[in-house]
């Protein structure tokens, strides 16, 4: 036999075994009239352990394709391969090869752990429940009980809600904009995918802040995509570093969050936001800028949007009411250049038909009503609140062992770990205490950094995460 398991593969060696004997059985290479070689034989011939040809048939006999009974060996599942010609297909091979990428491991395993009862949730990018315009949208529903539309709509989003859009994103951002220009998402996350998906192309180069949001979305690998790192220091990322990466590598796109940025809750200033527009022109390359946070700035002031700046349309502006009112609304939206909307719009009516329409008209009614203002103020100040409490929280219990840059916004502290430690290990001693939060890693970050989100838990169990937080940290620092 000459083929051997390639033990530098990321697939398991039983399940690279397992691929090569089902493969073997569609070629014919083993037939169903004889048994398959045994256990002992074939780890003699691939050179691989015993149990790691066991570990291969059951795998197969999960599948139905094999049988094995103890004595007579492993056989081609008759059910299968004869009379019946039933076939289980091998789902395995199928989710492996599919071009769309999994989240990263470290995201999985927090989204597990994050449906435990009793986590304290320093870990998702959202509003606590208290937060969330619960009175509001009851009586939102309560008073408006009748849609008149409940066919399909127009797949750039609804009418209405544009309308509203565009007044909203006039009055606290300084975008002028028209409906028409204007593209209901589900979320900031569709509208990147969107973005992606029609604007870009296998090869292309894009820059990212380093970290970045980004970094934690396989979206970009699974479209063939290279992302190339633009460091992040208190005031944003530097705009001259993007003339060099350009010159090395033609950069695409330019993605960034300028506003009480995700993962470091920082901001970009001023200065750096007219120079990455002039860059912009100079060199031709559209910026996506991502702005779910801007209004959540605790002092009430709302730093001038690229797009607000933008003279000559090299922006795509994203937002979404993820951060602000509710992230199951999934609302979001992409504000650009008519045309590159309508292809978007093109791109969404063929994945789903467009936007549901329930949430764009709770959305809409939210936005027009004068609770919507009142609303963000109680965001604006209760978010504070949480910021503070954290704040405190670390000073007293890792004051020693974590330094921090304190954001004026947003949900989100950016806190860096001032003794090496295992992060891994560090997120398992944590979720043994019950406390879910953020490795650095997933947002690019090589260093020793930790994400906390403040906006997800109630004020009263912060402190407690960030004390657990601390006994995990020693058990980590020791070992
Ligand atoms: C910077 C940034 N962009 C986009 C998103 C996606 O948000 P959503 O799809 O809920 O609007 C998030 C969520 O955490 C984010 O932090």
């Amino acid at each position: 036999m000459e083929w051997r398991p390639d033990r530098t593969a990321k697939k398991a060696v039983y399940k690279q075994i397992a691929d090569y004997i089902e493969q073997g059985i569609s070629t014919g290479l083993y037939s169903s009239e004889s048994a398959l070689p045994s256990e002992r034989l074939l780890a003699k011939e691939l050179g691989v352990n015993r149990s790691t040809v066991v570990a291969a048939y059951e795998e197969l006999k999960s599948l139905g394709i094999v049988e094995r009974k103890k004595g007579s060996g492993t056989r081609i599942s008759t059910d299968i391969w004869g009379i019946s010609h039933k076939r289980i297909p091998n789902w395995g091979r199928y989710m492996e090869d599919g071009s769309f990428l999994p989240n990263l491991p470290l995201v999985q395993r927090i989204r597990t752990e994050n449906q435990k009862r009793n986590i304290i949730n320093l870990s998702s990018g959202e509003l606590s429940p208290g937060l969330l315009p619960r009175e509001q949208f009851k009586t939102i529903m309560a008073e408006n009980p009748f849609l008149d539309h409940l066919g399909y709509d127009h797949p750039q989003g609804n009418a209405a809600l544009r309308e509203t859009i565009a007044h909203h994103v006039k009055e606290y951002k300084k975008i002028h904009t028209l409906p028409a220009s204007i593209l209901i998402t589900s979320g900031a996350q569709q509208a990147l995918h969107l973005i992606i998906q029609c604007l870009l192309k296998p090869g292309d180069s894009i820059a990212i802040e380093d970290p970045s949001y980004c970094y934690s979305l396989p979206i970009f690998q699974s479209a063939g995509i290279n992302t190339f790192l633009l460091p992040v220091d208190q005031h944003g990322i530097n705009p001259d570093d993007v003339i060099a990466l350009h010159r090395k590598h033609r950069i695409r796109m330019l993605f960034l969050n300028p506003d009480f940025q995700n993962p470091t809750g920082l901001k970009m200033s001023p200065a750096r936001r007219k120079r990455i527009l002039e860059i912009s022109s100079e060199l031709g390359i559209p910026i996506i800028e991502d702005d779910p946070y801007s209004l959540t700035s605790f002092n009430s002031e709302v730093s001038d949007t690229l797009k607000s700046m933008d003279g000559n349309g090299n922006v795509l502006y994203i937002s979404s009411l993820s951060k602000i009112v509710a992230s199951g609304l999934r609302i979001g939206w992409v504000i650009g250049p008519e045309n590159v909307i309508e292809r978007l719009a093109d791109a969404k009516q063929q994945v789903d038909f467009g936007h549901s329409i329930f949430p764009q008209w709770a959305a809409n009614e939210f936005l027009k009503s004068p609770s919507f203002d009142k609303h963000i103020h109680m965001i604006r100040s209760e978010l504070k609140i949480r910021r503070d409490e954290i704040v405190v929280s670390l000073d007293q219990y890792v004051k020693k062992e974590v330094d921090y840059f304190i954001p004026e916004g947003g949900i989100h502290i950016w806190c860096r770990l001032k003794h090496a430690v295992n992060e891994q290990q560090l997120l398992e001693e944590s979720m043994k205490r019950g406390l879910s939060f953020v490795p650095g890693s997933v947002f690019g970050s090589q260093k020793r950094y930790v994400r906390f989100t403040f906006g997800r838990e109630e004020t009263d169990v912060i402190g407690e995460g960030i004390a657990r937080f601390a006994e995990a940290l020693s058990v980590c620092v020791k070992t």
